[in-house]
């Protein structure tokens, strides 16, 4: 495909001999300036001229292709660029059928190794909403760094370590018959973990018997440890559902317990390292001179933390993965935790590549239109429960709108998940989202669902016509009119999308980027009409709408979300 960014800033580089010119162009976001700007007053300090006059100067000389740059302007110290509209059609179309469904894919990534910790509920606990973002973000980048090229990993980091297990343990060895914990395992679990733990309260004896227990765990206590991976299956079976509803799958269940026995090592390197100091009966590393707080390593009693774990999983994953870059998917609230440890990663004696590219990727909090989700207040709500009733509320809207409806059940699942989905996408992550039925499932607003069904539209255009007419048939010239063009240019900068999206690790740019596509859709179906045109017309306009589909389709998809072909 064309890159015109590249061909405006070769011809710039002969003018002006700058090489990194090309980091200078800047897309505006008013099409009236130009499809491409460069802003002259960052040459002014090298050139030692006024920006208005670098830009007439380099006007002057610059030779360009007027097939490919229709016009450059210069406006206010910036030289505008037009591109050639004729030729983004013709580029974009070359590379669709060239690419059909992987439009858009790259190979940036090739041979680089990215690894994605997300989901990462923690076992005997209800999986709540809060886990949903992390599911979803974490989903979707692995997608998105999939589709360019990179060897992905995808890490459900299991909170299944602890000392609330030495607790769980003791709960379910005094009462257990008493709980159907394989009917129900997470309620039943938690009523235990609740039981339990006001027991230790007022007896001293049982908090250490809970204690004894997670020794004995970790020391690989037969009875302890089969008690142990019951409530793990019990509970992974039970977050099953939930990832079967959302259709996300991993690459390694590998979660705390598994490091288990590979902190010793970790404890090991930092005493050598001689940054390991006593404080309080606890062993810690001081970050005082990083103005953090110290990260502990070993508690008081003996027992490793959560930053260890962490710190053990960091050393294996360079190890096993190799990685380039190592993506940790949760909320907001753990910053401090994820800066501590890779912090003290650096200890760890492990190249340099890998102690740099450690990146967390926090997101902010899910939010009722009343206030905040909070167990005190009940409000808590189990993801589960949450996804079906999305798939609920979409059944009812198509009972009343479109009763027979082929496939009902299956387009009421994928359009209730994918609302949920895109409602957790359509913002900057860190930006606390908001949980209201009416806003997500709404057809006409900037949802999931409006992307389904300008989607289904497409796909009724394109079946009214049968056959996608071929390529080397179509007369690009009749796509002339602005809402043909401002659609062709949107559909050209769908890679560029998907770059920034995994850049900055913000699904948000491409769920933006397809809202945009389905509303100037919108604007090109209202002016044109597509079937039943003169042969020619009617070819082009099919062919703009097949690629709009192609796009739409693979957009969703980059985002978890699934496509009904009707609805
Ligand atoms: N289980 C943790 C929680 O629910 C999230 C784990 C994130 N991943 C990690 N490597 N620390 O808060």
């Amino acid at each position: 495909m064309l890159d015109f960014k590249k061909i405006i800033a070769d011809e710039l580089k002969k003018v002006t001999n700058i090489d990194t010119i090309e980091e200078y162009i800047e897309v505006p976001t008013n099409k009236e300036m130009g499809d491409y700007s460069l802003p002259c007053f960052k040459l002014a300090k090298e050139m030692k001229k006024a920006p208005q006059m670098i830009a007439n100067e380099i006007k002057e000389k610059l030779e360009i292709n007027e097939e490919l740059i229709s016009k450059v302007d210069v406006v206010n110290g910036y030289l505008n660029f037009y591109v050639n509209p004729l030729s983004v059609i013709n580029t974009v179309f070359e590379e669709i059928d060239n690419k059909k469904e992987d439009y858009g894919s790259s190979n940036i990534g090739e041979g680089k190794n990215v690894v994605i910790d997300y989901s990462s509920p923690n076992i005997a606990k209800p999986f709540h909403i809060g886990h949903l973002r992390s599911t979803v973000i974490g989903n979707a980048l692995y997608k998105i760094y999939k589709f360019l090229g990179y060897n992905t990993t995808g890490i459900n980091h299991l909170g299944d370590y602890g000392t609330q297990f030495g607790k769980l343990i003791e709960g379910y060895k005094r009462w257990g018959e008493e709980y159907n914990i394989e009917e129900n395992p997470i309620d039943e679990l938690t009523k235990i973990y609740i039981r339990i733990n006001n027991l230790c309260k007022e007896d001293e004896s049982v908090l250490e018997e809970c204690r004894n227990n997670f020794k004995k765990l970790e020391d690989g206590d037969e009875y302890c440890t089969e008690i142990w991976q019951k409530f793990r299956d019990l509970s992974l079976e039970e977050f099953q559902k939930v990832y079967d509803l959302l259709d996300v799958h991993f690459d390694s269940l590998n979660g705390e317990a598994f490091y288990s026995d590979k902190m010793g090592e970790v404890i090991d390197i930092l005493e050598k390292s001689g940054k390991l100091v006593e404080s309080e009966g606890a062993r810690v590393i001081n970050l005082d001179d990083k103005d953090m707080p110290p990260c502990i390593i070993e508690k008081t009693n003996g027992s490793t933390t959560y930053a260890t774990r962490d710190l053990a999983a960091i050393l294996y994953r360079a190890r096993t993965y190799d990685f380039d870059k190592a993506i940790y998917v949760t909320s907001y609230e753990q910053i401090l935790h994820f800066k501590q440890v890779f912090e003290v990663a650096k200890l760890l004696g492990i190249d340099k590549k890998y102690t740099d590219n450690l990146t967390h990727v926090p997101f902010g909090m899910v939010l009722l239109k009343t206030g905040k989700m909070s167990t005190r207040e009940g409000t808590i709500i189990k993801l589960e429960d949450l996804l079906n009733e999305a798939i609920e509320r979409v059944s009812k809207i198509i009972e009343e709108k479109n009763p027979n409806l082929e496939e009902k059940e299956d387009v009421a699942k994928k359009v209730g998940i994918g609302a949920v989905i895109f409602n957790d996408l359509y913002n900057s992550r860190i930006k606390d989202e908001i949980f209201d039925w009416d806003t997500m499932l709404n057809f006409n607003g900037e949802t999931g669902p409006y992307l389904q069904y300008t989607y289904v539209r497409t796909n009724s255009i394109l079946s009214k016509v049968g056959d996608i007419p071929q390529l080397s048939d179509i007369d690009i010239n009749i796509l002339n009119d602005d809402a043909s063009i401002n659609l062709t240019k949107t559909l050209y900068s769908f890679g560029d999308a998907i770059k920034q999206a995994a850049d900055k690790n913000e699904p948000y740019i491409i769920a933006r980027y397809l809202i945009n596509l389905a509303q100037l859709f919108s604007s090109f179906y209202n002016e044109n009409k597509i079937i039943n045109e003169e042969t020619s017309v009617q070819a082009a306009r099919v062919y703009l709408t097949y690629c709009v589909n192609l796009v739409l389709k693979r957009g969703a998809s980059l985002l978890g979300i699934q496509m009904p072909e009707r609805m």
